[in-house]
């Protein structure tokens, strides 16, 4: 296709200020969407701060040796769910040390009614565990509909989560366990939770990619510069999902996830500011 008649330079000014405006809205939004991994992510390997492990715990697996406290330990589908390494620890890490504390502590406690909607059982000013469940959790477990209604806390996504919903998972399992050196798997998020998060990204990601991609076309760069460098963001995005999977049984994988990633956001980057570079300060005459 001859992209000349399509210059970004030659753009009307109406057109060139929606196209300058569509990327200072997904520029920014794109660095967003990689804060929000590493926020997500940093804690999976059961330790702060993002690192090679939080990658092999999110999308590998990997076994951990943790020093337990206690020797009674109480446990719960809830608490196995929200300890470092369980499926629903991302969600809880999102209302940090906090409700973390808050929500633990009730459960650690045996999860009792009348502490369910306390605040401060481990340090005063945490929320109470009914708190942190409305603030976290409800969103998907709730009955009206929820991504997973099947498992309700609440019977909306804005009723206070009750008290018997939330036992039917949080029920104490008190057994004792010497102390000493325990290990943990961590295993990766299961098939179901992988297909709903491909899923969400496929619809978004590759789309936004796209968008840019043609309006990178759209420069007046060198063919050559184009074939090398148009590619690369939807390459990274290919990359990156694609990795998710085959990383669950090849963990070297690991590395083309965190590869990728770097791929797409600095290819990605210096596209959009090629394009802007072209729409504003474009040369209009000539012709590649
Ligand atoms: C973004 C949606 C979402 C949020 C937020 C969320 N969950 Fe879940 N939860 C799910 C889905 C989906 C499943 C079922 C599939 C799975 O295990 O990944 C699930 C499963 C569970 C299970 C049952 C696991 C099992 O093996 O049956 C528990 C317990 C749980 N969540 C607790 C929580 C708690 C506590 C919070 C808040 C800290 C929370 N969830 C926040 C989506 C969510």
């Amino acid at each position: 296709m001859n992209w000349d008649a399509l210059r970004l330079v030659r753009l009307s000014l109406p057109a060139k200020l929606l196209i300058t405006l569509l990327l200072l809205t997904i520029g920014p939004g794109y660095l967003c969407g990689t804060a929000n991994i590493y926020f997500k992510h940093q804690n999976a390997d059961g330790e702060p701060g993002m690192t090679v492990d939080d990658l092999r715990a999110a999308f590998h697996g990997m076994t951990r040796t943790f020093q337990p406290e206690d020797k009674i330990i109480v446990n719960s589908q809830m608490l196995a769910e929200v300890r470092p390494g369980g499926g629903m620890r991302e969600y809880l890490d999102r209302g940090g040390e906090p409700a973390v504390r808050g929500l633990i502590t009730w459960l650690e406690n045996a999860a009792k009614e009348e502490e369910f909607a306390q605040e401060g059982l481990a340090e005063s000013g945490d929320p109470s565990a009914q708190a942190v469940i409305k603030a976290q959790c409800i969103e998907c477990h709730h009955a009206d509909g929820g991504d997973i209604e099947e498992i309700p806390y609440a019977a909306t996504g804005t009723d206070d989560p009750e008290y018997k919903l939330v036992m039917v998972t949080a029920k104490p399992k008190i057994t004792r366990e010497p102390s000493g050196v325990q290990t943990v798997e961590i295993k990766p998020p299961s098939t179901a939770r992988l297909v709903h998060v491909t899923h969400a990204h496929v619809m978004t990601v590759p789309v936004f990619t796209f968008v840019v991609g043609v309006l990178f076309l759209m420069t007046g760069l060198p063919q050559g510069v184009k074939l090398l460098l148009g590619p690369l963001p939807m390459l990274g995005v290919l990359l990156d999902i694609s990795g998710w999977w085959i990383a669950r049984y090849f963990e070297s994988f690991i590395y083309v996830i965190g590869a990728a990633g770097g791929l797409h956001g600095a290819t990605y980057a210096l596209q959009i500011l090629c394009i802007l570079g072209s729409l504003w300060f474009g040369r209009r005459g000539e012709v590649h």
